[in-house]
């Protein structure tokens, strides 16, 4: 999925070795659909070369503003009109000083003063997005940080920067984003903010059931769907909380938030988990629950005591979370969202767990064959009846899904 389609990009460049990437983020944005324009500073071309940026973009590239490629000898204004957002990567501690004083001193600064968005003969802000790349004592001095709030102030957006190895050998904040990042977060920032000020729960991954020190009752849920969803509602403009089995991934990040976490195991911490958190706007119940849990778990390893030997467990059944927290919910306040992973007859399962769990909207899928794939197909289902999504990556039906409840709310 190209989820950059029909965007234009205008991409400055400012003097910092990060410039280093910006080819790199070039062809991700072009990878993403977008059409990239660029200017650079003249710093940024000791770092990389215009004909480069030409040759990747497939663009003439601007640097002066006095250049006459332009009919009417104003680039500082031509060029913005017809951009969506304007992203500078890298931008150097002197460029975000520039801009917090509204200096204008050369193409790129001059066109940020001057930017506006043209559409249908109406004039809007062209948002300026800008990531941010230095030394840790640059990004760390009061007049760097001074220029930060006053960016902020002014509804730039800052994305970045990371910590980590710095060109100059020093170590800590102050690095660019990775290209991939970059565009990832420019992706979210162009997504509806459907769910702004919602507060959205979120349960992720299986859960697993010990046995013993060393065995456990568990299923081969990834937890992919789930962290796609909270991505997902993070980048529609919801605060998120995910509460996650155990799972091998990253919390996602977007440009404009943070995703609070905690990581549980069994079923019964995720109960709880999700029972401490009842002030919420949305519940996806994502998680694959383990049903049952072992009654007496064994405090030693269980040895194998001949070889016929075959131990017995007592199980008993684990509390249905969403069933629980739905029956809570009055007036379908929150609004619940159930998944089924299923093996056989996807719609007669997920209409009798709709009915079941007395919840709004059930988003059924075959669990084997999505089970820690990035693609899917989801049948949602709810009391209008049956619409079908996919296949496609998990995080375009995650943003499917976001756009099918905010109708719903
Ligand atoms: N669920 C839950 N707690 C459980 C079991 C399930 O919260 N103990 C939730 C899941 O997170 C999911 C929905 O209920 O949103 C359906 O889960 P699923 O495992 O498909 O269904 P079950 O109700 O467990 O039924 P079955 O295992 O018989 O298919």
């Amino acid at each position: 999925m190209m989820s950059l389609n029909n965007k234009t990009i205008l991409l400055g460049i400012t003097g910092g070795i990060a410039a280093y990437k910006s080819p790199e983020l070039v062809r991700q944005l072009i990878k993403q659909g977008a059409k990239v324009k660029v200017v650079m500073t003249d710093a940024a071309t000791h770092f990389v070369t215009p004909t480069t940026l030409q040759a990747v973009s497939g663009n003439p590239v601007f640097i002066s503003q006095w250049d006459a490629r332009i009919p009417n000898g104003m680039p500082h204004i031509e060029l913005s009109r017809d951009v969506d957002a304007i992203l500078i990567a890298p931008v150097s501690a002197d460029f975000m000083a520039k801009l917090s004083l509204g200096l204008a001193d050369d193409l790129l600064s001059t066109l940020c003063l001057a930017r506006g968005h043209e559409s249908n003969g109406v004039l809007s802000d062209c948002p300026l997005l800008i990531t941010p790349s230095m030394n840790r004592q640059m990004w760390e001095h009061v007049a760097t940080q001074r220029s930060v709030e006053k960016l902020l102030q002014d509804q730039v957006i800052l994305l970045g920067p990371a910590s980590g190895d710095q060109a100059c050998g020093e170590v800590g904040m102050g690095r660019m984003l990775e290209p991939v990042e970059i565009c990832e977060a420019l992706i979210a920032f162009f997504q509806p903010k459907l769910l702004q000020g919602k507060k959205v729960l979120i349960t992720a991954g299986p859960t697993y059931e010990p046995i013993d020190p060393v065995r456990g009752l568990t299923n081969r849920s990834s937890g992919k769907m789930g962290f796609a969803i909270a991505r997902a509602a993070l980048e529609a403009g919801a605060t998120v909380h995910l509460i996650a089995g155990p799972v091998s991934l990253e919390t996602p990040l977007a440009y404009s938030g943070k995703i609070t976490r905690v990581n549980v195991m069994s079923a019964a911490d995720m109960h709880a988990a999700v029972m401490a958190h009842p002030d919420c706007d949305l519940f996806f119940s994502v998680a694959a629950v383990a049903d049952w849990r072992v009654n007496h778990i064994a405090e030693q390893k269980i040895k194998k005591q001949s070889a016929s030997d075959i131990p017995a467990f007592d199980l008993v059944q684990n509390p249905d979370i969403l069933l629980e927290f739905a029956k809570k919910s009055v007036n379908q306040h929150p609004f619940c969202i159930g998944f089924a992973a299923e093996t056989q007859n996807l719609i007669d399962h997920g209409k009798k767990k709709l009915l079941a769990k007395n919840i709004p909207l059930l988003i059924a899928n075959h669990g084997p064959s999505t089970f820690g794939e990035d693609h899917n197909q989801i049948t949602l289902i709810d009391a209008q009846g049956e619409s079908h999504f996919g296949p496609a990556d998990k995080i375009s039906l995650a943003r499917d899904v976001i756009r099918e409840v905010s109708k719903r709310l």
